[in-house]
Parts: structure tokens; C-alpha cells; sequence
């Protein structure tokens, strides 16, 4: 029976599956693992069902026992894995796609409507019951007509872009090439972030975080935004420039933020906090029974496929 180290708790369910399959070591205190705790815990695995909280840098990949064959991580982002070490290692590594859409591209309009809304200075106010209705009280930004920005339009961004069509918004993306006109659902291409930044009155962040696009959303490009703009994160925080985008809020040049996902998490740069238009989640992004039970499951066919084929659909190096 292969041997698999399950790095956190996961969903009652997929551990009774795993139980079935593997010999697991599970972690029934959901405890977070240092790297070195990690690697020690590896010992005699042929694979790790790893989730976005484990830093598998080329480091801990180095010193990962000769055992470990495969790293299946519990999400559809693999930025906390170093493919280049992993590669090295011929270890391979898996994610989980499609599973997730849905339940994420709510989260970006929940983003997209709470920041647009004021709902993070209506919560507020009604939990106090400190509000009285009047005709300007808490008057926020309305979406019919508006242009989204959409930065990444892969399976989360068409999602979210055919949702916010039927809220009347326009629809504007940005990726590396375009899309056909099929897919692209009459959403308008633009080659140049310059030029998507440039129209969008809401931009939602919806690209994987990569050595490409770290910090993409920065001082230089913040500027190319319309006055007044309101920027959402469901990706990951590293993709933006936290205390550039703090400034702009402070500017009033960005109007409000939605984000669910932060650089350096689960702590936020204190910045976000002190702006009463700043909707913050935790990374709920696919936080469903549904999903997160569907997640695992992948990972763990994603595991099954692996060892019985040496190949993975999902394999992303
Ligand atoms: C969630 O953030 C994921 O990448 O699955």
C-alpha cells in the first residue's frame, strides 16, 4: 500500500476515501507544519497531498525524502510549489481545476459587489445599529453599464464575466492571446494590461500568481486605472503590490478594494484595515461543502491516476 503524508484536515468524507486507498498519515489537528516538519513527516511517503498553506520551496523540495513520487495539492493554484525543484526531483505535481470555478467565481462577485456596494461600511454601521436610512446614506457604485476588467480570463474569469454580464456590466479581458470568439462570449480583447487597466472601471484579478505576473498590479500600472476604480483579488495576493494599491485608496485614485486572498497570509497588510471601503474575506474562495469535498476528491484521483499510470491529466510540470 503506497504510503501518503496529508498535510492538513481535511473534509470527513475524503479522509474515509483516503483511508480506503493509501496508508495516510493525516493531521487531525489541522496543525500548519514547518518545512522541516513537513520533510520529517515525509519520511518513507511516495506522495503528499499538500494544500496552498505548505511552502514547498525549492529548499524543502531538496530535502524531501527519495520516497516522495508525486505532490497532489488541494488546489488549482500551485504558486507554493517550486516546479522548477520539483522537476529536478522528477517529482511530479498535480492540481485542482474545474472543480473550484464556481464556487471561486461567486467569491469574485461577492468581491465585485461588496466593494462597489460599501458593504464592508454597511455591515459595520448595521451590526452597531448605528445608521439612519436617507436618500445619500451609504450611496456606492452601481454595476449596470460599468466595464470589468477581467485579468486572466481562464475557467474563474469567464465565470465571473458571464455573471457580471447579466448584472449589465461590460465585459474587457486581458491575457496572452485571445480568445476565440466562442469562448470569449463577446468579451473585448485587449493585448496590453496598459490598455485593460485603462478601461476598467472594476478590475478583477483573476490570473494564476507566477513569476510573470507577480506585482503586475504596482505604482506604474495602478496609474493606467480610470479615477475612481474599484480592484478585486480572487487569485493571490502576491499578483499586487499591497502598499501601491494602499496608496492609491489613500489617493482616492482606486475607490474600493475586494479581496479575498493577501500577500503573506493569513496576516494583511495593515493598510487595508484603516480603509472603511476595503472588502476583506479570509480566502474563502472555494470554501463550499460541495467544492471542497469535490477538491479533495481530485486530489486524491489525481494521486490514484498517478500511481497506476505514471501519468496525470492534472500534472502541471
Ligand atoms: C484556492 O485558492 C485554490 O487555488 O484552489
Amino acid at each position: 500500500m503506497k504510503k501518503i503524508l496529508v498535510t492538513r484536515k481535511l473534509l470527513q468524507s475524503n479522509e474515509d476515501r483516503l483511508k480506503t486507498l493509501y496508508d495516510i498519515r493525516l493531521n487531525s489537528n489541522d496543525e500548519l507544519y514547518s518545512q522541516k516538519k513537513l520533510i520529517e513527516l515525509s519520511k518513507d511517503c511516495d506522495g503528499i497531498l499538500s494544500a496552498l498553506t505548505d511552502k514547498l520551496d525549492a529548499d524543502t523540495i531538496d530535502k524531501l525524502p527519495k520516497s516522495v513520487k508525486i505532490l497532489s495539492n488541494f488546489a488549482v493554484g500551485f504558486g507554493n510549489i517550486d516546479l522548477e525543484a520539483a522537476n529536478k526531483r522528477n517529482i511530479a505535481v498535480t492540481n485542482t481545476p474545474e472543480v473550484l470555478t464556481d464556487a471561486t467565481a461567486e467569491i469574485g462577485i461577492l468581491l465585485i459587489l461588496g466593494a462597489c456596494r460599501r458593504a464592508a461600511e454597511g455591515i459595520k454601521s448595521a451590526q452597531a445599529s448605528d445608521w439612519k436610512w436617507s436618500a445619500d446614506y451609504l450611496i456606492g457604485k452601481q454595476l449596470t453599464g460599468t466595464r470589468l476588467g477581467i485579468l486572466g480570463m481562464g475557467r474563474i474569469g469567464k465565470k465571473i464575466s458571464k455573471i457580471a454580464k447579466s448584472l449589465g456590466m461590460v465585459i474587457h479581458y486581458h491575457n496572452r492571446s485571445k480568445l476565440s470568439p466562442e469562448k470569449e462570449d463577446g468579451a473585448i480583447y485587449h493585448k496590453k494590461l496598459a490598455s485593460l487597466l485603462s478601461v476598467s472601471d472594476v478590475l478583477s484579478v483573476c490570473c494564476p500568481a507566477s513569476k510573470e505576473t507577480v506585482n503586475i498590479i504596482n505604482k506604474e500600472t495602478l496609474e493606467y486605472l480610470p479615477k475612481g476604480a474599484v480592484v478585486t483579488n480572487v487569485a493571490r495576493g502576491d499578483i499586487v503590490d499591497d502598499e501601491a494599491l494602499i496608496d492609491a485608496l489613500d489617493r482616492r485614485k482606486v475607490y474600493a478594494v475586494g479581496l479575498d486572498v493577501y500577500k503573506g497570509e493569513p496576516i494583511l497588510n495593515p493598510g487595508y484595515l484603516k480603509h472603511k471601503s476595503a472588502f476583506i474575506l479570509p480566502h474563502l474562495g472555494s470554501a463550499t461543502k460541495e467544492t471542497r469535498t469535490a477538491m479533495a476528491n481530485l486530489a486524491i484521483d489525481n494521486l490514484e491516476e498517478f500511481f497506476k499510470t505514471g501519468k496525470c491529466k492534472n500534472k502541471v510540470n
